[in-house]
């Protein structure tokens, strides 16, 4: 089952991940697409929180996403001779008449896909489209410990204006589910604007992998040759590591 973005989920996106988000993953995202010497897809493009930058610096770089609201985003900021580049469509399922040399699949993307079908079939269909010698990159979290065992319970982690005088806050719950490796993520929406105060609630799972799952998945599919590292600046990983970023080659 997919799960799209609602739309003032969207809305609200850019606000509160460029501050969260761009400082963490931007960088380490941008180095890999500007080396890129051909065409690269981002998966999961999203309102274009790395794609605008990429377009910037001349990329020929498209994007595919599930969710028309975050679709919408981005197309109002986009010249309408550049939309050919998105499109809507599923990891798992999507189809282009030529192939990358770089596919990405930034922040989370693939902790959307819940059942291992839709994984396995995600990164042989992400294989078919790559020219030989590209690369597949994208991340997950490491799991906590602590939020696997207790969840986390009405924490707020964006409080301010999203226009002048006017305020955003949001407020994540997130309940474990041990056995079939979810995290039911709960985010609630407050804001005001000229009409009053509004709030909605979105509730999605987020299937989360221990490494060696990782390394079974991809041993799985077609690729055959990968690295994981554990953090955006190429760190090896270890015990305190948060993040599994994963290379996965095709010769
Ligand atoms: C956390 S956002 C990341 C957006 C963007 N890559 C960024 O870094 O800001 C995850 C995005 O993945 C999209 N997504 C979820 N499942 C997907 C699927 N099966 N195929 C393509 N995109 C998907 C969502 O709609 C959402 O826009």
């Amino acid at each position: 089952m997919e799960h799209k973005y609602p739309k003032n989920f969207a809305r609200f996106y850019d606000t509160i991940y460029h501050r969260m988000r761009d400082g963490v993953d931007s960088e380490f995202f941008q180095k890999l697409i500007k080396n890129t010497k051909g065409r690269v897809l981002e998966i999961g493009v999203g309102t274009g929180r790395l794609f605008m930058n990429a377009l910037e610096y001349k990329a020929d770089i498209y994007g595919i996403d599930i969710s028309p609201a975050m679709l919408d985003i981005l197309l109002k900021k986009l010249p309408a001779d550049q939309h050919y580049r998105i499109s809507e469509q599923s990891i798992t399922n999507f189809s282009f008449d030529f192939k990358f040399d770089l596919i990405v699949a930034p922040f989370r993307v693939i902790m959307h896909l819940i059942e291992k079908e839709d994984q396995v079939r995600a990164l042989n269909n992400v294989y078919k489209h790559l020219a030989s010698g590209g690369r597949f990159v994208f991340d997950a979290f490491v799991p906590d410990p602590g939020i696997l065992k207790y969840g986390i319970d009405k924490q707020t982690d964006f409080d301010d204006e999203y226009e002048p005088g006017k305020k955003l806050r949001r407020i994540v719950t997130s309940i474990p589910d041990l056995v079939n490796q979810v995290l039911n993520v709960l985010f609630r929406l407050e804001w005001d604007d000229d009409e009053g105060p509004h709030s909605e609630e979105w509730e999605t799972p987020l299937r989360f992998f221990f490494r060696y799952e990782l390394e079974y998945l991809i041993e799985r599919s077609d690729f055959h040759e990968y690295d994981i590292t554990g953090d955006y600046t190429g760190k090896l990983l270890d015990k305190d590591s948060k993040e599994f970023i994963v290379i996965c080659k095709k010769h």
